[in-house]
């Protein structure tokens, strides 16, 4: 992946319920990726559909595929699950860890932090989804943040930390009407970044921060011109293919 480009991960959630429509969904935004000269994209569908997507290997292929979630245990006896070697093995290059919607389900922050390790161990880049569940005056969400980070990062080092993405994502904003003001965005991924630099002592270059939540094609090319994030991580939107192709063009012009 060229990281010149702005990074669009799609996350697919549980959608659509379909193989059929899944397959379409797929090859149309594959076209819209392939199109595209300042985007590159990861595209995270249900599980059950990896086996049928198959991406280019090029060096400057355009578009990647991810999984949703994982284990962190290698086999064993975990009804249900799927480890990272599985899914190294089918192709996968990116696997989203803690999303919100998964910490609401239960998940703490030492298992997204042992997924993270175990989805780098296994080669792949770890998709680390962070973010406050509401902010107010104070600034209590700049502490939730760090502390965050903290957790979800334990054990990486100065070269490990490069297999990483960060997601930040307001939990207040996913699935919602409104996506943060761009300004906030900016403010907020600079924190982030500058926190991973005075941890990990790594270039502020080198870090990779997207924002994700209630992105559509009426906000996608403000959010990434003005706050100056790596990319976006697109939930319901990236299931339209017509909302889709506006978001890439906007982000090209
Ligand atoms: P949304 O979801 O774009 O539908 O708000 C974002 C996400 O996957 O977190």
């Amino acid at each position: 992946m060229k990281r010149n480009k702005k990074i669009i991960v799609a996350n697919w959630k549980m959608n659509p319920a379909l193989s059929e429509d899944a397959k379409k969904l797929f090859s149309k935004s594959v076209k819209l990726f392939e199109a595209s000269n300042k985007v590159s994209a990861i595209i995270c569908p249900p599980f059950v559909y990896l086996s049928k997507f198959k991406v280019s290997n090029s060096k400057n292929k355009k578009v990647s595929i991810g999984a949703q979630d994982c284990w962190y245990e290698r086999s064993g006896a975990f009804t249900g699950l799927i480890s990272p070697i599985m899914l190294s093995d089918m192709g996968v290059s990116h696997v989203i860890v803690g999303h919100s919607e998964s910490r609401k389900r239960g998940e703490v922050d030492d298992v997204v932090n042992k997924k993270m390790l175990a989805v780098i161990d296994s080669g792949m880049t770890a998709i680390v989804c962070i973010g406050e569940e509401k902010r107010n005056d104070s600034g209590d969400h700049l502490t939730f943040l760090r502390d965050q980070i903290e957790k979800n990062l334990k054990g990486l080092n100065k070269n490990n930390i490069k297999k990483v993405i960060i997601a930040y994502e307001p939990v207040w904003a996913i699935g919602a009407s409104f996506a943060m003001d761009p300004h906030s965005i900016y403010e907020t991924s600079l924190f982030i970044k500058k926190i991973i630099n005075e941890k990990f002592k790594i270039l502020i270059n080198d870090i990779v921060v997207l924002y994700g939540g209630s992105v559509d094609s009426s906000n996608a090319s403000s959010i990434i011109k003005e706050s100056n994030v790596d990319g976006l991580l697109i939930g319901r939107q990236s299931l339209e293919v017509d909302s889709l192709k506006e978001m890439i063009e906007s982000i090209d012009r």
